[in-house]
């Protein structure tokens, strides 16, 4: 039986098959009863803090209603509002929280550094996102599919667009673990990293998937079961990258031609927040500037039957509740 008590949740890499596989199932558990209105105040009185060094609505949402649901208490730190960081190490200021709190969330920019705090923190860390995993986002991205599509093993899932994020390393990992054939589909200059690619495959094969990369649209999304996309720069990347990333990117806008070249039951995921419709003052501007109207999907695909985009939102919310209870308990 599995059991992840006392566990960091920092990337997919560090978990098996059966355990991802666990948490899924205890993620659809969590949905029904709060779908049935029933209580589950399974961890009533611990603590948890949510330290942010970057923005979020879902991520800090989820953590916080999770935890309110089970019973806890939550300490939300914004972005540059403790010391942590600036007049006290990282290092320092989780030995300090770990006395305080049962569990510690920390979106940042460095893998290495959330790495480094679950060593130090006495409790589970879970990473809310770093510059290269988001490995919370991929439970839900995996259960919109699994109510979508069913069974996800053997399923193709072709990403589009900076397949080198986050949010692309991670899904390229989830895959790989639950026998999901992905495609990367971008420019050249925007693949996953070699180690990681190679890592992906090697166990892509022991679940009997492939991972695939190619800039070829017809070839990345023809047969795709689920298409998914990200935003074209990240969180921390300076925004001199713009002109390049879409001229680079242009190409692998998701549009309806893109979604016919799926399957017929093809779904469309992007983990948000989306440029869809350029309607964000960040938008807006970038539009303006780079004098574009469709930004990574058009408006079309966006809000089609075939997006799931906000069932993969409230997603978030019942898997990393499972997350934290499979953790805490
Ligand atoms: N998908 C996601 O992580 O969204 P937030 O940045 O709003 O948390
Ligand atoms: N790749 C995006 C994901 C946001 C949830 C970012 O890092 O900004």
């Amino acid at each position: 039986p599995v059991n992840l008590q006392g566990r960091s949740f920092l990337k997919l890499l560090d978990f098996s098959t059966e355990e991802i596989k666990y948490l899924l199932d205890l993620s659809r558990q969590f949905k029904n009863l709060k779908l049935s209105r029933t209580p589950h105040r399974y961890l009533e009185g611990k603590n948890i803090v949510l330290l942010f060094e970057k923005t979020s609505t879902r991520t800090r949402c989820s953590f916080e209603v999770g935890a309110y649901d089970l019973g806890m208490n939550v300490t939300y730190l914004e972005p540059g509002t403790s010391q942590m960081g600036k007049k006290e190490s990282v290092e320092d200021t989780v030995r300090v929280l770990g006395r305080f709190y049962d569990g510690i969330e920390y979106r940042g920019y460095s893998q290495e550094l959330v790495e480094e705090m679950a060593a130090k923190a006495g409790v589970p860390v879970w990473n809310g996102l770093t510059d290269e995993f988001h490995p919370t986002q991929m439970l839900a991205d995996v259960l919109t599919m699994e109510e979508n599509l069913g069974n996800v093993k053997g399923l193709n899932l072709t990403f589009m667009g900076d397949a080198r994020n986050n949010v692309a390393n991670s899904l390229m990992v989830v895959s790989a673990k639950l026998g999901i054939n992905f495609t990367a589909c971008g420019p050249k200059e925007l693949m996953p990293e070699e180690g990681l690619v190679e890592t992906c495959r090697q166990i892509a094969e022991e679940n009997g998937s492939t991972i695939t990369l190619t800039d070829d649209v017809k070839k990345g999304c023809t047969g795709a079961h689920a298409i998914y996309t990200d935003i074209w720069v990240s969180m921390g990347e300076p925004d001199e990258v713009w002109e390049e990333r879409i001229k680079l990117l242009e190409p692998y806008r998701v549009t309806k031609e893109v979604m016919e070249m799926g399957d017929k039951n093809a779904i469309f995921l992007h983990c948000l927040p989306s440029f869809h419709d350029t309607n964000t003052v960040i938008g807006q501007d970038i539009a303006k500037k780079f004098n574009i109207t469709e930004m990574e999907v058009s408006d079309e695909v966006f809000e089609s039957k075939q997006s799931k985009v906000f069932d993969e939102a409230e997603n978030r919310m019942h898997t990393i509740k499972a997350i934290m209870y499979a953790t805490l308990k």
